[in-house]
């Protein structure tokens, strides 16, 4: 008996759908509605006192759910609204000056993640991305090479939004340390489906959100900074949030706090931290390395089907270098996904990846067959209005 079935009943969009898209978003779990409710309550009952009863805390509190998903200490995670904002954040507590003002990536980086560091070049620094010789890997050793003394900014992601490849996160940061260059490690599309220990790694710092594989709604991005790092660091993205005494609303310069509530801003979206809870606990009872451990072996068995089937598949085929997903592509991938999505089988298309199918641990076996055997009467179907 598969172990994850009986957690298919929490998530009530599985009753209706083959959902296979948590790379994107993760499925809502159904006490989310119960904790949105009683947001609601909150606010309707006590009003403004909230702030001091309930949600002042919450950054933390959520982030304190986050961190042992990373390996992070308590303390050490504070939530964010999104990812590009946090990256911006970070961004904003360097200066760029010759020679160190190299910022190296991957060219198969989020493009969001991109757009913002290439911003940067309008404030000195040099912005260089490592190409992908497949379209499905970055070559670590041309990273490796990429980084230099003059490299000040590694922003990497640790699985590749695209092809699900699992970056060798471990030697870029033993190199970028080497050449006294920062590590911004992006686990949008690792955290709650790999396990990471970010204290093993030695990373400076992570960024990545509940969105996805973590199944906790939008505006759940956080952040750790490595302890070492985290006093050091000085947003020019800062806000009152982040003050030593935040109600003396004393003027400026802000007088930081020395740990990672040093990177608030303003008014934090607590809505969407009462709907993270949820998921974060659901996962924790579940277990990464159990997720983990399902996940290479259902993504294995799409990748055997996909074979079968002749299709090409974009996704690496050695299951420890591979992520959730598996890409998957073939003529018109694009209409196929709109028709899978219309038989309510849902996924994701990206150009230059294909349709991108993506279980999680409440997905079942069969359901893997099922996605297969449809794509396949889809393609069956085009194939002889063709002919
Ligand atoms: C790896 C990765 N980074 C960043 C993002 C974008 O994050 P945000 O919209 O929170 O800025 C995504 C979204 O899909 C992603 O997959």
């Amino acid at each position: 008996m598969n172990p994850f079935l009986k957690w298919r009943q929490e998530f009530p969009i599985l009753e209706k759908t083959c959902y296979m898209i948590s790379n994107s978003l993760g499925a809502m779990p159904r006490r989310t509605y119960e904790d949105l409710h009683s947001y609601g309550e909150v606010w309707a009952t006590r009003g403004v006192r909230a702030w001091e009863e309930a949600w002042w805390m919450t950054p933390a509190g959520v982030g304190d759910l986050v961190a042992p998903l990373l390996g992070a200490g308590a303390g050490e995670v504070i939530m964010q609204t999104n990812v590009t904002l946090t990256q911006a954040q970070i961004l904003s507590c360097f200066e760029f000056r010759e020679p160190k003002n190299k910022i190296v990536c991957e060219a198969m980086n989020f493009p969001s993640v991109q757009y913002l560091y290439q911003q940067a070049t309008r404030r000195g620094a040099r912005f260089v991305t490592v190409p992908s010789p497949d379209g499905i890997r970055t070559p670590t050793e041309e990273m490796l090479k990429a980084i230099d003394d003059e490299t000040l900014l590694v922003p990497i992601s640790h699985v590749i939004f695209k092809s699900a490849y699992i970056q060798d996160a471990q030697r870029i940061i033993e190199r970028a340390h080497e050449v006294g260059a920062i590590v911004i490690l992006d686990v949008y599309q690792s955290a709650g489906i790999l396990p990471i220990d970010v204290k093993e790694l030695n990373v400076d710092v992570v960024i990545g959100g509940c969105l996805k594989w973590l199944c906790g709604g939008p505006g759940n991005a956080f952040l750790y900074v490595r302890p070492y790092l985290c006093s050091k660091l000085e947003p020019a993205l800062t806000g009152w949030l982040s003050h030593e005494d935040p109600f003396a609303f004393e003027p400026p310069p802000v007088r930081r706090r020395n740990d990672i509530w040093r990177f608030l801003t303003g008014t934090p979206p607590i809505p969407a931290h009462y709907a993270a809870k949820a998921g974060l606990e659901i996962i924790h009872q579940v277990g990464v390395e159990a997720i983990r451990e399902n996940s290479m072996r259902q993504t294995s068995k799409l990748i055997a089907l996909a074979d079968e089937a002749g299709l090409q598949v974009n996704s690496p085929r050695d299951a420890h270098q591979r992520g959730g997903t598996v890409s998957l592509d073939m003529p018109d991938a694009l209409a196929i996904a709109k028709e899978l999505i219309r038989r309510e089988f849902l996924v994701d298309f990206r150009p230059g990846a294909g349709i991108r199918i993506s279980p999680h641990f409440y997905n079942t076996d069969d359901e893997i067959e099922a996605i297969m055997a449809e794509i396949k009467k889809i393609l069956g179907t085009r194939n002889r209005r063709r002919g």
